[in-house]
């Protein structure tokens, strides 16, 4: 049977981790209502200057040496990112030159936190059709950018001024979302196989734009210009995040994906060795696992280190799980997430 095997991985956090403790340095919040909350200790964001495609080559490089091949035998990309480098164009291309294959096809992918369960039946497609035989998928976000404080050097310490009121309340009154973001990036090679089982066994994949005001940068090219003073006066450079609506549309409509996805492989929840979720907020996660009644040992968590870093979350657990033995070769995965659209879905994959 034609399918795919994941031949390596790898991951990069950029610098050294912020704590919710620190986060208090410039905005209203404690380590305890954000632990409680969300699950998240810490995160990290990338430096100013770099971006994505930035982040995304060491995460390419380590999946590269895993898998002991040649960059230019990677014949297609797919770059998942909700933060590109540029508003246009997509990161992809400009991850491939910095990674030294300029010249391969790199697609970019616009599903944020879903991209990935989109990206594996995209790559299933192209590799068991033969369109493609080695596939790079990247995830990878640099959220900095859009964090609500503008004085870093009050966050990073390095500064005896304290912060200005209008920065603290700027931040606060966006806490909502910026405390469960961070930055980082993933990165899987996948490979066309026509030997054994391995690949991909279904696909229930879902698009919902009537849903989109619940999660949403609201500036863009509808406004002329599509920068202008009108947006920044209100706010809406920042992401608009209604955190409750977003919370109960994943505990509804992702235990409905993973369970369509089984019956479309003809395996049972109880066949699945790991289910590897979108880490967006933990408790999301467990409300999941404990509607479909997983046990929480075959649903994995980072999210304490890493807070939530989108496209990045499902390579960089992956990776985790692969370097450390929990995740092998002819094991059962369902990999699911939700993200703005709203986009979401689960894949059930054979490794
Ligand atoms: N620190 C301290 N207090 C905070 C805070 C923060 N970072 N953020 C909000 N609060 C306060 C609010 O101001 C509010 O105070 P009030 O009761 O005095 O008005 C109170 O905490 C409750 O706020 P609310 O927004 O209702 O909290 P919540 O219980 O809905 O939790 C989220 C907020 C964001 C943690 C939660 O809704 C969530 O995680 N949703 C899912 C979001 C998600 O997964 N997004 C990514 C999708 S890919």
């Amino acid at each position: 049977m034609a399918g795919f095997r994941i031949i390596g991985s790898g991951r990069y956090l950029p610098g050294e981790p912020y704590t919710n403790d620190m986060l208090s340095r410039v905005l209203d919040t404690s380590d305890e209502w954000i632990y409680k909350r969300t699950g998240i200790r810490q995160r990290h964001y990338c430096p100013e200057g770099q971006g994505p495609s930035d982040l995304a080559v060491p995460a390419a490089r380590n999946a590269i040496e895993d898998a002991g091949i040649e960059p230019s035998s990677i014949d297609f990309i797919l770059f998942n990112t909700m933060t590109p480098d540029y508003l246009l164009p997509g990161s992809g291309a400009e991850f491939a030159a910095k990674l030294g294959i300029p010249g391969v096809p790199a697609l970019d992918m616009r599903q944020q936190c879903a991209a990935f369960v989109y990206s594996f039946q995209i790559a299933s497609a192209m590799l068991t059709s033969g369109a493609a035989k080695r596939i790079l998928i990247v995830g990878s976000e640099a959220h900095a950018g859009y964090m609500p404080w503008h004085e870093w050097d009050v966050l990073d310490g390095k500064t005896d001024k304290p912060q200005s009121q209008e920065d603290r309340e700027r931040a606060t009154r966006h806490r909502g979302f910026c405390i469960i973001f961070g930055d980082g990036a993933g990165a899987l090679l996948l490979e066309a196989t026509s030997e054994g089982d391995a690949g991909l066994l279904s696909a229930e994949l879902h698009s919902d734009g009537s849903q989109i005001e619940q999660l949403r940068i609201p500036a863009g090219f509808k406004e002329r210009p599509f920068i202008n003073q009108k947006v920044v006066d209100e706010e809406r450079m920042f992401l608009f995040m209604n955190g409750k609506e977003v919370f109960k549309h994943a505990i509804s409509k992702v235990p409905q994906a993973v369970r369509a996805a089984c019956k479309k492989a003809s395996v049972s929840l109880d066949d699945i060795d790991w289910f590897v979720a979108h880490q967006a907020n933990d408790r999301i996660n467990i409300a999941i696992r404990e509607r479909m009644k997983l046990a929480p040992a075959k649903v994995p968590s980072n999210i304490k280190n890493y807070g939530n870093t989108s496209g990045g979350t499902i390579p960089i657990l992956m990776d985790e799980m692969r370097r450390d033995g929990r995740m092998k070769a002819g094991q059962l995965i369902c990999v699911f997430a939700l993200g703005a659209g709203m986009h979401w879905g689960a894949v059930i994959i054979r490794l």
